[in-house]
Parts: structure tokens; sequence; C-alpha cells
């Protein structure tokens, strides 16, 4: 078996779950990919379709990948069942640093998927664990049991939801606003990933009360490997020095939540 990151592998998947109508759960067995680091992402080739970056949502003998259908490459892969070969190269990424003590998590929507290996590692850690999750509707909501499990005995989970059918009604950077205003808790970190509006609100809210984050943000990816500069936001490339971010690295990206690049480069409002 090669250890080189970036030979591509073909790998069998051993198991599809559909998680909601938008989001399924691919599982599979790789050697490499079962020893990375929550945080860090795969480039997962959708054979004679695309080729793009997913986060590992599980890290261990199986591991998985988590994918909203919302164009091309995941809606073919939508497609595939258990026995249909994939392509993976990876793991990719920094990851995020452990942090133990007190901590936030704020996810939302398939954002989720990024931070669930590193809530199993939290809790591993024996982390006071609060999460704040986001979604559409309550039809959104994927893995609550698993990350409940992960926050017991003395954490929380708190959920929004857009149309306030389960949980808080409003956005989840709300809701975590709400709950700093409210309780004032001290973090020792704050851990974030989701749509860019969403990272960028939580991210001025860290800055105003003083709290240290980890962000994983998303960018279109070509090359995953810092040589083609498609994931480029201000001075850093997304695959290369991050996916995950920290505030002086987020305060060098005035665009983050503004602007996105599409596949040719180009930056388009968001
Ligand atoms: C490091 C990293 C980790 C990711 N992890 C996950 C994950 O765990 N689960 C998951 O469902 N998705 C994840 N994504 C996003 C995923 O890569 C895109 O949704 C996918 O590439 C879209 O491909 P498509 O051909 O289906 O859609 P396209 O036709 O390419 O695009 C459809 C829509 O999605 C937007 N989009 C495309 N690529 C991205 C992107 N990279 N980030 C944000 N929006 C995008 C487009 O602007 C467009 O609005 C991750 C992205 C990155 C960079
Ligand atoms: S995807 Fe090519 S430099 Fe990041």
């Amino acid at each position: 078996m090669s250890t080189n990151i970036n030979f591509r592998r073909i790998v069998k998947l051993v198991r599809v779950v559909e998680e909601n109508p938008r989001v399924k759960t691919f599982w599979f067995k790789d050697a490499l990919c079962s020893k990375a680091k929550p945080g860090q992402f795969i480039m997962v080739w959708i054979i004679g379709v695309d080729e793009i970056p997913l986060s590992l949502s599980t890290i261990g003998d199986l591991c998985s990948v988590t994918v909203a259908k919302v164009g091309d490459a995941t809606e073919a892969m939508h497609r595939l069942k258990p026995d249909d070969l994939i392509g993976v190269r990876g793991p990719y990424g920094n990851g995020f640093k452990i942090v133990k003590g007190r901590v936030a998590v704020v996810a939302g929507g398939v954002g989720l998927a990024t931070l669930l290996p590193l809530v199993d590692k939290l809790k591993d850690y024996g982390c006071w664990i609060e999460v704040f999750l986001g979604f559409r509707s309550k039809h959104d909501v994927f893995q609550l049991a698993r990350v409940e499990r992960a926050v017991r005995p003395n954490g929380a989970v708190m959920i929004a939801t857009d149309d306030g059918s389960i949980g808080f009604k409003g956005l989840v950077s709300e809701l975590f606003e709400t709950h700093l205003k409210r309780s004032k808790p001290s973090y020792d970190v704050v851990y974030t990933c989701g749509p860019p509006a969403m990272i960028r609100r939580v991210y001025e809210l860290c800055e105003a009360w003083n709290l240290k984050i980890q962000a994983s943000l998303e960018a279109y990816m070509k090359c995953g490997i810092g040589i083609c500069g498609s994931c480029c936001i201000g001075p850093y490339r997304v695959c290369k020095d991050g996916p995950v971010f920290s505030a002086p690295q987020l305060r060098k990206m005035p665009e983050l939540g503004l602007y996105k690049r599409g596949p040719d480069g180009v930056k388009i409002p968001v």
C-alpha cells in the first residue's frame, strides 16, 4: 500500500445512508483517511464526472463523507450505491487544533459534517462542549444523536432553524449571539464551519467578545494541493494554508462571506 497521500486510491462504497432528502453519508475503507485529523478533507473523484473536496465526517476503520446535493458532482454522487467505486486522494489541509477546556462549536447546514470528527475527539479529551446547529428546517437536521452523545454529561446542543420548525427561529449566528449575551460564557475556543456569511458573523462575534476562533472555510477547488490558485481568499490558499483559519488570518480576508470565486477564478458577490 502506498503511503503517498497524493496517489489516488479507488475505494468501494460499503454503505450509503440517506441523512435527509438533500444529504447522504458515504462509507468506505481507506488506510490513509483512517489516520486523518478532524477538519482535514479529501479530493473525491466521482468517476467520469468531476473531482471535489469533501471533509471526512467520520475517521476510523471505516471513514465517511457526508454530502449535500448542490450541483453536477454531488448529484452524481447521490446516485451511487454500495459496491460502487470512487477515487480518493488526501487527506489534505491542516485540520483543527484540539483545545482542551470549554469549547463552542457553531455549525451551519452541511458544515456540521466537517465538525463531526472534531466533536468526537473533543469528547475523548473530556472537553466541556456547547454545540450550536443551524438548519433550514427540522427536515434538514442530521447526525443529531451523535452530537448529543458527544456533549454528555455537561454540555448542550442548541438548534436554530430558518423556519422555526425546531428550536430557535432564525440564524444559528443569531442563536449564538443571543447565548453570548445571556450567559456570557468564557469559551477557550470557538470552532465553526458553514456558509461563508455565517462564518463571517461568527468571526465578528468572536472578535467582539474576545474569543479565539478556528473556522473551516470552503472555496472552489481544483487541485487541492496548493498549485492552481483557484481557492485563494486574501493571501491564503484554502487547500494548503487551511481549510482551518484562526482570527489573525481571518483579519486578512476582508472579502470573507462577501465574495466567492467561480470555476474561472473570477470573484462573484454572494
Ligand atoms: C475543504 C472543503 C470541504 C468540503 N466539505 C464538504 C462536505 O463535507 N460536504 C459537502 O456537502 N460539501 C463540502 N464541500 C463543498 C463541496 O466541495 C461542493 O459542494 C461541491 O464541490 C459542489 O460540486 P457540484 O459539482 O455538485 O456543484 P457545482 O455545480 O460545482 O456548484 C453548485 C453550487 O455549489 C457552490 N459550490 C461549488 N463548490 C463549492 C465549494 N467548494 N464550496 C462552497 N460552495 C461550492 C457553487 O458556487 C454553486 O452555487 C467542501 C468544500 C471544501 C473546499
Ligand atoms: S485548489 Fe488549487 S491551490 Fe487550492
